[in-house]
């Protein structure tokens, strides 16, 4: 090294190198922190690796390669237990036809005539009652225009206590369902209803009256109103829905619920 190159030490490399501490000479100052540095234990690293490999493979081959189609079955539906179809029982067309009935009765005749219609005091019953599974004409004339006067219904005489007219009260279609749903109710009558059409004639012919009937102005005990069945009322379909009444009775028809309902599933 020249005196020139000497003197152009900036650095001063030459002159620092000789005093530099030599680090591995002091081994006991300031020595490294070595708690918690451990390095991982190699064979917790393997435990791990082999955890990952086994959780992947049960995932890879259980997911159905994470396909929504193969996760899915179209048209699913829970299975039900038996006898509990989720769905309400299926009422024939007189069933649904009487319910609406009971409706009207509950609102309008349920407070004079009570419940089970076994009447109250001086209001007369409609079970057993003549004048309601006899002649409908008649029956119409009552609900219609209301009653009045003495009266004798299954033996027991009547006539303290005055029916009010229904006719501003309920409609048409509401009068002929009350009065098939008290004829089935309490009359036990299952062969034939009574149609809004009928009642729209009864109307017209015996709704002007002012006032309430008296029991010896209403028409015969055999008059019945005009007019025809409804077709789920013809004799064939009447037969079937008593035979269907009976099965639902006896268990089979819930039964047979289940068994479409099942179908439709497959
Ligand atoms: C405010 C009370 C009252 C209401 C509401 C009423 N009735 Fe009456 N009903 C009577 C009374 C009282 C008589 C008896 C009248 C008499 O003695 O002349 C009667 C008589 C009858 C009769 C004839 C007698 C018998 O017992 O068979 C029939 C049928 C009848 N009602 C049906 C109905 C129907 C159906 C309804 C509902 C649409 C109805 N009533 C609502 C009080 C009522």
């Amino acid at each position: 090294m020249s005196e020139k190159q000497e003197n152009q030490d900036y650095d001063h490399k030459s002159s620092v190198r000789g005093f530099t501490p030599d680090l591995n000479s002091f081994p006991d100052e300031n020595p490294k922190p070595s708690s918690g540095q451990e390095p991982f234990p190699f064979w917790l690293m393997i435990v791990c690796v082999i955890l990952m490999i086994i959780g992947g493979s049960y995932v890879g081959a259980n997911s159905g390669g994470f396909n929504f189609s193969n996760n899915h079955k179209p048209g699913y539906q829970a299975s039900v237990p038996e006898g509990l179809t989720g769905k309400p029982p299926e009422l024939s067309d007189f069933e649904k036809y009487v319910n609406g009935g009971e409706a009207v009765y509950k609102a309008v005749c349920n407070g004079c005539h009570q419940g089970a219609g076994q009447g109250n005091g001086q209001i007369p019953p409609l079970v057993n009652s003549e004048w309601v599974n006899k002649g409908t004409e008649r029956f119409s004339q009552i609900v219609l225009n209301g009653l009045s006067g003495p009266i004798t219904v299954n033996g027991a005489a009547y006539g303290a206590a005055a029916m009010p007219a229904q006719k501003g009260a309920i409609n048409d279609k509401q009068i002929a369902q009350v009065m098939t749903y008290v004829r089935f109710k309490f009359g036990n009558i299952t062969d034939s209803v009574v149609t809004k059409e009928m009642v729209e004639v009864a109307r017209q012919k015996f709704g002007d009256k002012a006032n309430q009937y008296s029991a010896s102005e209403l028409s015969g005990e055999d008059v019945m109103l005009e007019g025809d069945q409804p077709d789920w009322m013809s004799p064939e379909s009447g037969d079937a829905e008593s035979d269907d009444a009976e099965s639902v009775e006896s268990g089979e028809g819930s039964a047979s619920l289940v068994l479409e309902s099942n179908e439709q599933n497959s």
